[in-house]
This record gives structure tokens, sequence and C-alpha cells, in this order.
């Protein structure tokens, strides 16, 4: 650390600090490292409301995408009377000092429907916005301390300064940057390829790992595919390097954006497909740009932006030639082959091999060993309902049944269990029952990551925490809800444990359907009632569904 940094980490335990979030880290990083030049700082209300209506700084030169600090009420009230703040990351690292210049409410609706075109939240980038940004921007520039800390792929990763080095050690005067979130594939080596050749230039592949749509293929195993297709470039033609941005699936703004970083980080030409940065369907299952508006924009951006578009229409497989080709060079009735994402994903979901055509072996390989089919992937049974409703029951009964099956190892994690042994500190508020069921939802996450199955019994009467378990859990393997929809008089007719006499006199208080809520789940997987049937029957239909939802090898 420099002298200058090292003093500015000494101020900076003068200031009110606060803990930057992975989306705050990103932009950070970028500011400092100069992937966002000029920016210099979090963006001030001049140049928010600049680029909101007019898509410029203040100072005229072109920027797309607002790059703010969003801090809640709380914190704005704490730092009333201070003129810097300090940045830290999770560990309590100091990163930066911010010089703050203003702060102010925006219109986070105008700005979603001025940038992204919408509000409908289905878009990720409008999500964000609406959902997750804090109700304050603070603005003002930023002193660097220290980087943002990685401890991956430390080899892969470079400023700018150290890309244009790079090049000028290289004598690459020609670069064009391929910007991705997903693995390469054939198409996508086929058509580097053709660019390379046509400009006679070298190419920059520069996939995103900070952070890419929710669901997109971890960067960890992105990485290793990119590593493999490197092998296939011809020698010394090709460099890979990972950038720490946060997309924000703007389409034909992010595209602008994209070109930015990519002149900062000293490329000549960036490729642009279809659908660049495309945040998926809207509410109504409408694209929310049309395919080529990326390309649209830039044309007509790239002369002052001073980095050049490749254009590319979508690429196809062509079968009798064994070949690639652009969708507009296919004769009407020749014949040809395509294979998307979703097709991707049921490929390996059900542990079909991905075609030759489409991809290299080596990375098909790298792709199946990191997403193998559902039947051997690990998996959360998350059973929610009221007491008594029998969800202790089914979940035994299927622990059984899933170790008769024998393909995982299986933990139950049942509402009195978790109590006894992870929660026992916690009562039955609002806020206790939520921590309940985050501690739940984190534990089942490891054992889902690493492969296990998980049987969660709680009752977990609100929404929110169920969505957010749903959420953290789905990212590292399946997840199914079972609502244990037994009507309330079954539950108190049964009483089991003679709580709801109890609750029904008011000698036990915040008592799920009698003095607390339950807010029945919408969005179940399954849904059984135990009032009639036996609990083998409702276990044997159970364990049926699971299989017919594909985490189980059909029974023969
Ligand atoms: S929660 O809301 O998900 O955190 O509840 P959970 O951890 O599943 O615990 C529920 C069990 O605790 C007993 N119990 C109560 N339930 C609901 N409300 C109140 N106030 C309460 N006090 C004690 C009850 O036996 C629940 O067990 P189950 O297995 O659901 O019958």
């Amino acid at each position: 650390m420099s002298d200058t940094n090292l003093e500015l980490k000494t101020q900076a335990n003068n200031y009110p600090s606060m803990q930057l979030s992975d989306r705050h880290l990103c932009d950070l990083e970028l500011i400092m490292n100069g992937g966002f030049s000029p920016l210099d700082g979090f963006m001030s209300k001049n140049d928010y409301s600049s680029v909101v209506n007019n898509m410029r700084l203040s100072d005229g030169s072109l920027w797309s995408i607002p790059i703010t600090l969003d801090v809640d009420d709380k914190f704005v009230a704490e730092i009333s009377s201070s003129p810097k703040i300090t940045l830290r990351d999770k560990e309590g690292f100091v990163l930066a000092i911010l010089e703050i210049e203003n702060i102010w409410q925006p219109d986070l609706e105008f700005e979603a429907n001025s940038i992204f075109g919408t509000n409908d939240t289905k878009h990720p980038g409008v999500n964000y916005l609406l959902k997750t940004s804090k109700k304050n921007y603070i603005g003002g520039k930023i002193e660097k301390v220290l980087n943002p800390q990685h401890y991956d792929y430390l080899n892969l990763r470079h400023s700018p300064d150290m890309l244009r080095s790079i090049f000028k050690k290289k004598k690459w005067d020609k670069v064009i940057a391929f910007q991705t979130r997903n693995p390469l594939h054939k198409a996508h080596f086929e058509l580097t390829l053709r660019a390379m050749r046509k400009l006679n230039a070298n190419l920059l592949v520069h996939p995103v790992v900070g952070m890419t749509k929710p669901g997109d293929v971890n960067h960890f195993t992105r990485t290793r595919c990119y590593k493999l297709i490197m092998k296939e470039y011809p020698k010394s033609s090709a460099f890979l390097s990972l950038l720490p941005l946060a997309m924000r699936m703007g389409g034909p703004k992010e595209t602008l954006l994209h070109a930015i970083i990519r002149k900062n980080y000293g490329c000549t030409h960036l490729i642009v497909g279809r659908d660049h940065a495309g945040p998926g369907l809207s509410s109504k299952n409408k694209p929310f740009y049309g395919p080529y508006e990326a390309q649209e924009m830039l044309v007509k951006y790239q002369d002052e932006l001073e980095i050049e578009m490749v254009p590319f229409k979508f690429m196809v497989f062509m079968p009798k030639s064994k070949k690639f080709k652009a969708i507009d060079e296919v004769d009407q009735d020749e014949e040809y082959k395509t294979l998307s994402g979703t097709q991707l994903r049921q490929l390996l979901n059900e542990g079909k091999g991905i075609p030759e055509w489409f991809t290299f072996k080596s990375v098909a390989r790298e792709l199946e060993r990191s997403n193998p089919p559902l039947t051997k992937r690990g998996l959360t049974i998350f059973f929610t309902g009221l007491s008594g409703s029998g969800k202790s029951t089914l979940a035994n009964g299927l622990v059984s049944r899933f170790l008769e099956e024998g393909s995982r190892p299986v933990t139950l994690l049942d509402g009195d269990i978790v109590r006894t042994h992870l929660s026992s500190e916690l009562g039955f508020s609002k806020e206790h029952r939520s921590i309940n069921i985050k501690r739940i939802g984190y534990v089942a996450s490891e054992i889902t990551k690493n492969g296990g199955i998980a049987i969660c019994a709680p009752i977990a009467p609100y929404h929110d925490d169920r969505i957010l378990n749903r959420e953290l859990i789905s990212k590292e393997g399946g997840y199914i809800e079972i609502f244990v929809n037994t009507p309330l008089e079954k539950c108190e007719e049964r009483d089991a444990k003679g709580l709801y006499a109890l609750a029904r006199e008011g000698k036990i208080k915040e008592f799920t359907g009698i003095s607390d809520p339950y807010e029945e789940p919408k969005d179940a997987e399954i849904v059984v009632n135990s009032s009639g049937g036996s609990p083998e029957i409702l276990v044997d239909d159970i364990y049926k569904k699971i299989v017919n939802l594909g985490f189980i090898k059909e029974i023969k």
C-alpha cells in the first residue's frame, strides 16, 4: 500500500462507514481501475439527471446507465454532518473514501422507464431498482484506498492499464472484444474467428464475472469452459480476461456502456450479436427490446465512442456442410440447427449428452460435470403448513423413501428438531420466525450445494421468508415446496400436542392460525391435504410427483 493510501486508510476511521453491496463493489472496482472512465466517483445529482434525461454526463460525454450509490434513510440521518464517508467491503476492509457532493431521493420509476424503457419488474434491471435499491443516492468523488479483494482466477483479472500494456507488448493494434455472460460454444467460436479474420485483428474474450442474470451458469464453471475454448484459437491470437462488471441487462443502453468499458480496456472493436445484454421476456411474455436494437444503438454512437462495432447475426449450424452460417445467409429451404439456453439446460437436466455440433467436447464434458442430471443433483424439499397439518409425519415418511432409494445422503430439518438444535433461543415473533426460517434455508442450501437431499418441515408462515429460501437454494440445486394444506379445523381437532387448546385460552400467544397469520403459498410445486388418505398413500403420492419432476429415477 502506498503512503497516500496508508494515510487515507488512517483518515477513513474519522468518517461514518458503509458496507458495500455486491453491485456497489463491482461498480467501485470499475470506477477505481478506470474501466468506467471518465467517472471518478459515484454519480452526482447533476450527472445522474443528465444521464437519465439525455444519456450524457453533465460535461456532455456519452453515458447510458446511472452508476449510483444507494443508501437507506437511517444511513442518511447518520451522516448528516459528515463531509465524507468510508466505503468498506463485507469483511470491513476500507476500500475508498467518498467525498459527499450531494444526497438526494431519485424517482426510481422514472429512472426505470427512462433507462430500461419499462417499469415491468420481470426486467432484472428494473427489478433491482424497484425492489432492492435503497431510496437515497449519494454522489461524490472517490479516493481509492484498496482494490476490492478477489481470491479466484487472479491471473485472469486485469485493470485497463494492465490490458493496454499487454496489448502493446504483444503489438496488437486491433483488438476485438467479445462480451459474454454464458459459456462459449462453437457458434461463438466461429463468429469470433470470422471477425478476427475479416479485420485481421486479435481477440479479447472478456466475460462478465461480476453480476449477471439470475440463473446464469456460475462464473467458476464458465471460466473453466473459457480456458478450454481458448486452446482452440490459433496460437497467440486471442486473450482471456475476466471483467468484474455488474450487468443491468439493459439491452441497447447497456451495450453502449459495454462499448465505453471496452474502449477503456484498450479494445478497438466490440462484437455485438443478437439481443446483446438482453433481459429475457416481459411479464407479457414479450421481448423488451428488438433483436438487433442494440446494434442500431451502437451504430449511431460508435464514431463518438471511438470504438467500432462488429455486428453479428444469429449463427446457426448447417448439418449438410457441417458449418455455421449467419441466419440471414440461410436459403429458405435449407435445413439448419440451433440449441437455445433452455434446451441446453434441459439436456443437462435429463443427463442426455450435449451434441457435438454445438460445443467442443472438452466444454461439453465440463458442463456435464458441473451440471449433473437432476437425479444426481442436490435437492431441498420444503414442507410448509400449520402446526398439526401433518408436515412431520409426511417428512419422516419421505426421508425413509429416499433412504430406501439411496441416491444421495438425506438430512431432516423438522421444525421441532431445528428449534432444539439450531434455534433454541428463538421465540415465535415475526422477527424470530424469519430468523428461524433463514437458518433452515442456509443449512438446506449448503446440503443442496453439496449434492444431498434436505427435507425441511417448519411452519414457515411468511411468504417473503419462503421466497428468500427458494431463491437462495435454487442457485445450488433443486427446490420443491410442498404446501400441506390441511384445514385449520382439522389441525385443531387433532391437537396432538394440546397447543391449540392453550392458544384458544390465550395461554400461548402468537399461535399460527389462531393469533398469528399463515400466508398460504401460491406457488408450491406440490399441494397435499392430510385430512383424508393415510400417510403412506400421501407419501407415495408425493414421491411419485418428485419422480415426475425428474429428481428421482423412474421406478421400473
Ligand atoms: S416457524 O413459524 O416456522 O418458525 O415455526 P416452527 O419452527 O416450525 O415451530 C413450530 C412448532 O413449535 C410449536 N409452537 C408453535 N407453533 C406456532 N405458533 C406458536 N406460537 C408456537 N409455540 C410453539 C408447535 O409445536 C410447532 O410444531 P409443529 O410440528 O408445526 O406442530
